[in-house]
């Protein structure tokens, strides 16, 4: 294990790292979901306490267990449990990572008993869920805000959008279609965007890898910063 003997960069600093996918309940046998296995988020949640930070992960339905002193887990199901645990937790944070693919849709209705299926197709109505990454853009005082984004078309330019629309300190953008990148894999590649707009690129590596990589850029614009 290459990465215990970290120095302690991030000693005294508390982070919120959100992780995994979330559950839009249906009815007591269904849910909407996404693939987004956690793997990147744990990362950077096991990375962060190897550097020495006070760690809260928040994280939706995932395989994955993670066990270190420095690390508070709280696993939530829906994008909705995810928003208030965050929003509680926001004011006591010194950096939030937004790893989480976060429901943007739910059904506006759950049914109490099992759906029964019936002769031809079904619509379910689905209503917008509340975006925390956007909510705490507008609420942030002195914490570093770091979003994630996972395209399939011109990520850089979608990335550049949301930096600017979530008044984020950072992206990291992915490109989900490229092989060796994305949701279920041990690996990724990422794009880490600043509020300079100055790019830092990782052509394929572990999501341990990245998430040491990335605290590097993110503890270098910290000092820039000057917080
Ligand atoms: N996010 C969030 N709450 C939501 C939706 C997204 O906090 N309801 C966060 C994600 O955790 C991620 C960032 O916003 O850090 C970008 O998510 P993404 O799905 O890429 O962007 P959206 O703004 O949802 O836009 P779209 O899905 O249309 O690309
Ligand atoms: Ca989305």
């Amino acid at each position: 294990q290459r990465h215990v003997s970290q120095q302690q960069y991030l000693h005294g600093k508390k982070i919120l790292i959100s992780a995994g996918p979330t559950r839009e309940i249906v009815d007591p046998v269904r849910f909407f979901s996404n693939r987004s296995s956690g793997k990147m988020g744990f990362a950077l949640a096991e990375a962060a306490a190897n550097l020495g930070a006070e760690v809260t992960l928040v994280s939706g339905p995932v395989n994955l267990q993670i066990n270190h002193p420095n690390i508070r887990r709280i696993d939530i199901t829906s994008a909705e449990e995810m928003f208030d645990v965050i929003t509680d937790h926001f004011d006591q944070q010194d950096i939030v990572i937004k790893s989480a693919a976060v429901a943007d849709y739910r059904p506006k209705f759950i049914h109490q008993g099992k759906m029964k299926k019936k002769d031809g197709n079904y619509t379910i109505e689905m209503e917008r869920t509340k975006d925390i990454l956007a909510t705490l853009g507008e609420k942030k005082k002195h914490q570093f805000l770091v979003g994630f984004a996972a395209e399939t078309d011109t990520p850089i330019e979608y990335g550049l959008g949301k930096l600017d629309h979530k008044n984020l300190d950072a992206i990291v953008v992915n490109d989900i279609s490229s092989d060796g990148a994305g949701f279920e894999g041990d690996t990724n590649i990422v794009t880490y965007i600043n509020k300079k707009k100055q790019q830092e690129s990782i052509h394929q590596a572990t999501k341990t890898d990245i998430a040491y990589k990335l605290f590097e850029w993110i503890i270098r614009d910290l000092k820039d910063d000057d917080r």
